[in-house]
This record gives C-alpha cells, sequence and structure tokens, in this order.
C-alpha cells in the first residue's frame, strides 16, 4: 500500500511540473523528488506544490553562469551614454560609431553600458511590439561590442511614464523584456539585461520589488541563461540595496548601484537638474584655497546652504567633498553584497564637464580605486559627451581622465 501511494505521489509531482528547472532553487522539482520517501507517511496530499510554482513553459538553463563571475568578467567599463536614451538617437549630439569598439576595446575596457529608450520605440498598445528599425539598431551595437571583445550590458533608460504612472505601464514593461529577451536568447552570455535605470518616482520599492521579480521571472521563461542586472529604488544609489528584496530562487543575478556624491560637484552647472546645483567652481577635494559663495538659488535651499559651509570649513578627512562620503558608501556596499550575496556593479560615476578638470581626475581616480580595491566591477558615466572620456571633434581621448580610469 505504501509503496502504490509513493508511486502515485512521485506520479502527481511529476505530473503537474516541468522537467525543466532553473538550478539552485529548492522548490524546484529536483529538489522534491529527493524527500518523496516521507511523503508516503502523509498520503493525503503532495504539500510542496504550490501554486508559485514557475509555469511548465520555464526554459532549461544550457549554461547558467555563475553570478560572481560574470559580475568579475565586467572589469572596466564606459558608459555609451547619450545615444540610444536620447528621444532618438543623434538627438543629443551622440551617434554610437563604430570605430568607438575598437577605440574602447584597445583603450583597455572589458565592458560597455549601452542606455537605451526602449520605450520611445516600442507600441502604445498591445503587443507593445518594438519598432524593427530600432531593434536592428541595437542588434548592430550588440554585435560591434561582442566582435570587439567587449561585454555589453543593455538596459533600460528613461522610461519616465513608467515613474509616472507604475500600474498603467508595468505591462507593457514586461512585455517589452519579453520581445528583448526572445530575440537575445541565443545570444553569448557576455550580453547582460539590466533592468531599469535609476528607479524612482511613483514607482517606489515595493512596487518596483514586484515589477522586478514578476520580469525576472518573465524573462525566465524565454531566457533561462543571461546574467540579469538590478538595481534598487529612489535613483539606483546604494541606499536603494538596503532593503532590497531579490527575486526568489533566482541565482543568475548583480546588482548595481551608481555614485555621484557629491552632487554638487558632480553635476555642478548641469542643465538637467535643479538650480540649487549652479554653483561652479567646486573643487575635489574640498576644502577650497578660497571659500565658494553658493549663487544665491543654492543658499536658499538649507541642505545646500549647510554642505557649502563645511565644505568651505571642514578639513579633508571630514569634508563632504572629501573622501568621506565616498568610503561610507563603499562601507555599505561591501555590506550589502554579504546581505544579499549578489555581486555588485558600480554601474555608472563621474563628474560633469563644469567641474575643473584636475578635480575630476581626482574623484575619478578616487573613487576607482575604492570599487577596485573591494573587487567591484564599474562602468564610467560616460563616453563622449559631457561627462566624456573621448572628444569626439577632436577624435581624441581625454588622456588624463583615461588614466583615471586605466592607468597602465
Ligand atoms: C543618470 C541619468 C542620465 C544622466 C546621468 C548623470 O543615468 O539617467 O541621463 O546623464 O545619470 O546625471
Amino acid at each position: 500500500m505504501k509503496l502504490i501511494l509513493f508511486i502515485l505521489t512521485v506520479l502527481m509531482l511529476v505530473g503537474c511540473q516541468s522537467p525543466f528547472t532553473p538550478e539552485g532553487k529548492v522548490t524546484m522539482p529536483t529538489a522534491i523528488l529527493p524527500v518523496a520517501p516521507t511523503l508516503t507517511a502523509q498520503p493525503t496530499a503532495p504539500p510542496t506544490v504550490t501554486p508559485t510554482f514557475p509555469p511548465p513553459t520555464l526554459v532549461p538553463s544550457t549554461a547558467n553562469p555563475d553570478r560572481y563571475e560574470q559580475a568579475r568578467r565586467l572589469g572596466r567599463g564606459v558608459n555609451l551614454g547619450n545615444a540610444l536614451e536620447a528621444p532618438v538617437e543623434g538627438e543629443w549630439g551622440m551617434v554610437i560609431q563604430e570605430e568607438y569598439f575598437a577605440l574602447i576595446h584597445e583603450a583597455g575596457f572589458d565592458t560597455v553600458r549601452v542606455p537605451i529608450r526602449w520605450s520611445a520605440h516600442a507600441h502604445t498598445d498591445a503587443p507593445y511590439t518594438i519598432d524593427a528599425t530600432f531593434f536592428e539598431r541595437v542588434d548592430w551595437v550588440i554585435d560591434q561590442a561582442l566582435s570587439h571583445e567587449l561585454n555589453v550590458v543593455i538596459n533600460m533608460h528613461h522610461y519616465d511614464e513608467l515613474f509616472d504612472e507604475p500600474s498603467q505601464h508595468q505591462t507593457r514593461f514586461i512585455k517589452i523584456w519579453e520581445a528583448i529577451a526572445e530575440r537575445y536568447k541565443n545570444t553569448p552570455t557576455q550580453l547582460y539585461f539590466e533592468l531599469l535605470n535609476e528607479p524612482h518616482g511613483n514607482l517606489t520599492q515595493n512596487k518596483w520589488e514586484r515589477l522586478m521579480s514578476e520580469t525576472v521571472l518573465a524573462i525566465r521563461r524565454i531566457d533561462n541563461t543571461h546574467t540579469i542586472i538590478v538595481g534598487g529604488a529612489d535613483w539606483g544609489g546604494i541606499q536603494g540595496l538596503l532593503n532590497l528584496k531579490l527575486p526568489e530562487g533566482e541565482n543568475n543575478i548583480i546588482c548595481t548601484f551608481h555614485l555621484y556624491d557629491p552632487m554638487l560637484f558632480t553635476h555642478q552647472g548641469a542643465g538637467w537638474v535643479s538650480e540649487a546645483y549652479g554653483t561652479l567652481g567646486v573643487v575635489w577635494p574640498g576644502p577650497p584655497e578660497v571659500k565658494i559663495t553658493p549663487i544665491p538659488e543654492a543658499e536658499q535651499v538649507n541642505w545646500v546652504y549647510t554642505w557649502f559651509s563645511q565644505y568651505n570649513a571642514f578639513p579633508y578627512e571630514t569634508n563632504p567633498a572629501g573622501p568621506k562620503p565616498i568610503r561610507t558608501t563603499f562601507d555599505w556596499a561591501e555590506r550589502m553584497r554579504e546581505r544579499l550575496d549578489c555581486p555588485l556593479w558600480l554601474g555608472e560615476f563621474g563628474a560633469y564637464e563644469k567641474a575643473d578638470m584636475q578635480s575630476r581626475i581626482n574623484w575619478t581616480s578616487f573613487v576607482r580605486e575604492q570599487a577596485e580595491a573591494l573587487d567591484i566591477p564599474w562602468a564610467y558615466w560616460e563616453f563622449g559627451a559631457g561627462f566624456g572620456i573621448y572628444n569626439r571633434e577632436d577624435e581624441g581621448w581625454n588622456e588624463e581622465l583615461l588614466r583615471a580610469l586605466i592607468p597602465e
């Protein structure tokens, strides 16, 4: 009798599950079969089978790569920013050229991150088809990167409507990712999928976590091989990773964060941030030789006023434009890596062209050294625009800034 019940139980278990499983998921059928004999003592139900099982269409992973190895491989990278995440490529001055890939590879970079505004190139109605010509353009960028021995991270950038109205756009977001996964599922694993750049606005932490999990599952039904990269809510800083809950059972994931501290230095005079960032001449590290008076628009903002008082007065070690805030970020990063058991990637850091060059070099090399001391791979923001390390007009590297990133 016990034997018959055991056989029946096993048949039930096998019958309602896919033989294909992502690796490492404890709730997967492969993990259940070995414990099946204990079920014979309670023959009424197969208790571990719950509706939360991934549907049977989940595809098998042929070569599920190790996430720590995948992160290590990212090494040193650069963002091909201001191109495909502009509403139309070229509108922000930057068009990705074939020669960039060889230049980037020869300079010693391992990776390009390609920010992409998919939402501007997909239908607004179901099934949210992605524009064919645009898809081909992304194909070309990926091909170029891979054929120049560069890893390539494609992301979803500037999906502003999603940040304004998450519930209106979550289905479209998932469908766009399904189309991307479908198209690239057979591409080598040097291609990475980064789900969403700097989640913010009404896409709060809870909403983002739910959407992230659903999207990961949707991608895994199509593509169980490519590494997925996720960042935290509230603009993708390290704080966003503090309470992040990663999709359960998913073990091919990398966590990303961005670092622009202090914003009053890295974003001084940038046109897309508020007037409070308008004071120029902020050097790194502080304190400055001659005290800086913030512009009136900045002085009116309490935290900015306080920041400048400290910047003008505090010594190097405790200056807000000194090593302290950056070291704190990396301390957190180390803790987050352990808590989440998730390898980290610093996907963006950089200082805008309105800061003086020596300060940009100081800051960039300091951040890069901190990251590398903790084995955190990174990607500089960005290649050839306002934060650029390459001058497109002169067709030459900004050698000093390049050396801040790749010293040898
Ligand atoms: C973020 C923004 C990008 C901006 C960069 C620096 O990635 O999405 O557009 O240029 O940060 O501010």
